[in-house]
């Protein structure tokens, strides 16, 4: 965050009170901040603790009536490496989405040449309302990063999905933000498969492995926090994630994964496969349970569609394609050989430790491999790391 440029806007909501907090923690974190607050928003928090925690003059009016000084909108809007919208009312979120610029903080977003993200926050009612939901997929339409509103209680004595994100969750967004070379212009559409698959043998059994899910559904988070549009196609996993920015869609078998991948690809840009999808399924189906009369029991397999070979070999416009390997021996010539085989942009290797690196794992130790076979390697970081590391060297080829 040293030196990174952070424009805040505040609105006029009761969240407006926690910027006090968030301001402290981007000042010591290193960041230069400046802040534009609406009118309203100094109902709710004084300029004066604005102005002193960030070290610098508010911005409220285009024109200083004691002073006669002039605000310079662009200027300031040029002078941003980001503008942070938090907490963002509806009011605002409407005016942004239409066009309509009658403060200065609104003549500043229209005047943006880098990144908008916001922080909504508002009661329940009016979060779910069809026309905030409308303007909010405007918003992400038209690029902007979107932190959704969190779920607790609210300023009305109401519970429920309304809460501006806490400020330490703010700052994290953005340091992520930050970590990554951000380019003008609309995010990306990343597809990501996650999980293991369930191929089944009877109505009551299946074949499967131990994947969590855990490492794609970081993947998808962390490119969601990046201000990226996520389709997600998941095998069986406990794990959850809701964001306005995200589509999930939740699959049994390889075959129903890869009828997924295949409905989804051609509007995306860049596709991860992180799934640990059977090689084979049984042949047959039993429509009833299996009975166990016999000692031995055969059961004949075959083999599943290749759902990574399939997207790599039915690409268009430059869509990146990264496949994950996960090796117990020959680790690097067999993660090498997938990458050729399949025609990969990149190959993550994952190197199998139990219970360190893997399956279910908190953690990983990767190695990436581009398709000249030039190699990052990385140490054993959290699987949300692991995620930060594979996109940043992802979606910086370009
Ligand atoms: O879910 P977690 O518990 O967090 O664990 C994460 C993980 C270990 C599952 C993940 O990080 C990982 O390494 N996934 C790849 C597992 C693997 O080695 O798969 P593979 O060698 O069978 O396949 C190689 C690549 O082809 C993978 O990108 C896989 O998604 C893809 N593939 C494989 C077979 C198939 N039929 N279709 C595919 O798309």
């Amino acid at each position: 965050m040293q030196g990174k440029r952070i424009l805040l806007g505040i609105t006029g909501g009761i969240a407006a009170y926690k910027i006090a907090y968030l301001i402290r923690i981007l000042k010591k974190q290193g960041a230069e901040v400046r802040a534009i607050m609406t009118p309203a928003s100094s109902d709710f928090i004084s300029p004066l603790v604005v102005s002193t925690l960030t070290e610098n003059p508010v911005h409220i009016e285009f024109w200083n009536k004691q002073t006669g000084e002039w605000t310079n909108h662009v200027e300031l809007a040029l002078w941003a490496d980001v503008l942070v919208i938090a907490p963002c009312t509806a009011n605002t979120m409407a005016k942004m989405s239409t066009g309509i610029c009658d403060n200065l903080l609104l003549a500043t977003y229209f005047s943006m040449k880098s990144k908008t993200i916001i922080a909504p926050a508002m009661d329940l009612d009016m979060y779910q309302h069809p026309t905030v939901k409308r303007n909010m997929e405007t918003l992400l339409s038209d690029g902007v990063q979107i932190i959704p509103a969190t779920e607790g209680e609210l300023a009305s004595g109401l519970e429920g999905q309304g809460r501006m994100e806490e400020p330490a969750q703010i700052a994290e967004i953005l340091q992520d933000f930050f970590r990554i070379e951000h380019k003008n212009g609309p995010s990306k559409t990343i597809l990501i498969t996650a999980g293991p698959t369930h191929e089944a043998m009877d109505p009551v059994r299946f074949i499967g492995n131990h994947s969590s899910g855990k490492m794609g559904f970081e993947l998808a988070k962390t490119s969601l926090a990046l201000g990226h549009s996520v389709i997600l196609i998941s095998g069986p996993s406990s794990m959850e994630l809701v964001h306005p920015n995200l589509q999930l869609i939740r699959v049994q078998s390889a075959e129903e994964m890869l009828s997924a991948v295949q409905m989804h690809w051609n509007r995306c840009q860049v596709g991860i496969f992180s799934a640990a999808v059977a090689d084979y399924r049984p042949e047959i189906v039993a429509n009833e349970k299996i009975k166990k009369n016999e000692e031995h029991l055969t059961l004949n397999l075959v083999k599943n569609p290749d759902i990574l070979s399939w997207a790599s070999s039915n690409r268009e416009n430059r869509q990146i394609v990264v496949g994950f390997a996960l090796e117990t021996n020959n680790a690097e010539e067999n993660a090498l050989s997938k990458l050729d085989r399949k025609k990969l942009d990149f190959i993550v290797l994952n190197e199998f430790v139990k219970d360190v690196s893997g399956f279910q794992s908190e953690t990983n130790k990767i190695t990436i491999f581009d398709k000249d076979k030039k190699s990052f390697v990385f140490p054993l970081k959290s699987k949300k790391e692991v995620a930060l590391d594979i996109l940043s060297v992802v979606l910086t080829i370009e």
